[in-house]
């Protein structure tokens, strides 16, 4: 793998105000020296916009950091961007996340993965005609492109044609799109399939979020499955060195002539929905917010969740000597005590 040196380089982070993009510009911009960002995102209202605009706050005390509002799917203004910025490295995190709301939304993630995802693609490719090389194109996919894969832990090498969600159908797409390109243009390119991300300023569609919320208003929780599921839970400041190590390195040729990667970025450690459940009961009241256990109420499967994730992050291991670690017990502690500066001052 060849090493790219982030000093004095500039570099475009679409979805910036999302949850991963934040922390990653943040890191990038506390640790490598003359870097410039320039952030990317719709600020649309998928979830609490106020969340992402208190990101861009914490963005905006870097003199780097450079904010512009704007729609993947708007091909003018991406190519006025790519035009004015002439980016070297590009991590593509915008998109319309979410396995649950794509039953209802459809549109939203053809727009914003799809087309927007082929727009980065196409101004990736043009960019030496406005004077600029993208020197390596980083983008995010997901676990959920495991589908209901039996065999655990999953690995970058299993077949995983067989999505149970139209997310996930677009995230496999994204890889496909950028293997095609990297193979026509030459574009490097690496996939982060990622797996459940979760942290201070998260994401309040995710289940950790959404069970804080209800248990402090003293709702019921909904538990899918009767409980019985499990996830690979991935702590931010994990996923955010792991992105970096990989912005870092671009992939030489492959046998097929292409520079091309993918990687999973999870803890490799499988938990049981209903450990998730007690450890943030203990989060909680070790925060002194709660006294009593959630009420909870035990419901089916819904439509286009799987049964389980769990990631095989060998290549991590092998290409960067880097695992995730964070232990969910601290990581969902760091969640509780920043959710209750946030939201119960
Ligand atoms: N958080 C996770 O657990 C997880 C797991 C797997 C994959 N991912 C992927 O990682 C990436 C980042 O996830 P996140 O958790 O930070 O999500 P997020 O929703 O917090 O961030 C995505 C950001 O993209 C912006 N956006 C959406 N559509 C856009 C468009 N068309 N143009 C411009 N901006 C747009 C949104 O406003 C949002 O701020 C996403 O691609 C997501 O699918 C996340």
């Amino acid at each position: 793998m060849k090493t790219v040196r982030l000093q004095g380089k500039t570099i475009l982070i679409t979805g910036a105000a999302g949850f991963i993009g934040a922390f990653l510009a943040k890191k990038l911009l506390e640790k490598v020296r003359d870097i410039k960002i320039i952030g990317f995102d719709s600020l649309n209202d998928y979830y609490d916009v106020s969340l992402k605009e208190a990101r861009l706050e914490m963005l905006k005390a870097y003199p780097g950091f450079i904010f512009i509002k704007g729609n993947l799917a708007d091909t003018h203004q991406l190519r006025q961007v790519f035009r004015e910025y002439q980016p070297q490295i590009v991590v593509n995190l915008a998109a319309q996340a979410g396995v649950r709301y794509s039953i209802t939304n459809p549109e939203a993630y053809i727009e914003s993965n799809l087309v927007g995802f082929f727009n980065i693609l196409e101004c990736c490719r043009h960019a030496e005609e406005t004077g600029g090389v993208v020197e390596h194109l980083v983008y995010a996919s997901s676990s959920s492109v495991y589908g209901s894969n039996k065999k655990v832990p999953y690995s970058v090498e299993d077949k995983v044609d067989n999505p149970v969600s139209l997310y996930a159908a677009t995230k496999k797409s994204n890889e496909l799109m950028a293997h095609a390109y990297s193979k026509l243009y030459g574009i490097p390119s690496t996939g982060l399939r990622f797996f459940t991300v979760y942290g201070p300023m998260g994401r309040p569609d995710m289940a950790y979020f959404k069970f804080t919320d209800k248990i402090l208003k003293g709702e019921t929780i909904q538990i899918y499955n009767h409980g019985d599921m499990y996830r690979d839970f991935t702590y931010i400041d994990d996923i955010v060195t792991g992105v970096i190590n990989v912005v870092e390195h671009v992939p030489e040729e492959n046998e097929e002539g292409v520079k091309y990667k993918v990687y999973n970025i999870g803890n490799n450690k499988l938990e049981s929905l209903m450990r998730f459940v007690e450890i943030l009961e203990d989060s909680l009241k070790a925060e002194g917010m709660i006294t009593e256990p959630a009420q909870k109420e035990f419901l089916p499967m819904q439509q286009g969740d799987v049964y389980q994730t769990y990631a095989d992050v060998s290549g991590l291991e092998r290409d960067f000597g880097f695992r995730p670690e964070t232990r969910l017990e601290d990581g969902l502690r760091e969640f509780v005590k920043w959710y209750k500066e946030f939201y119960c001052k």
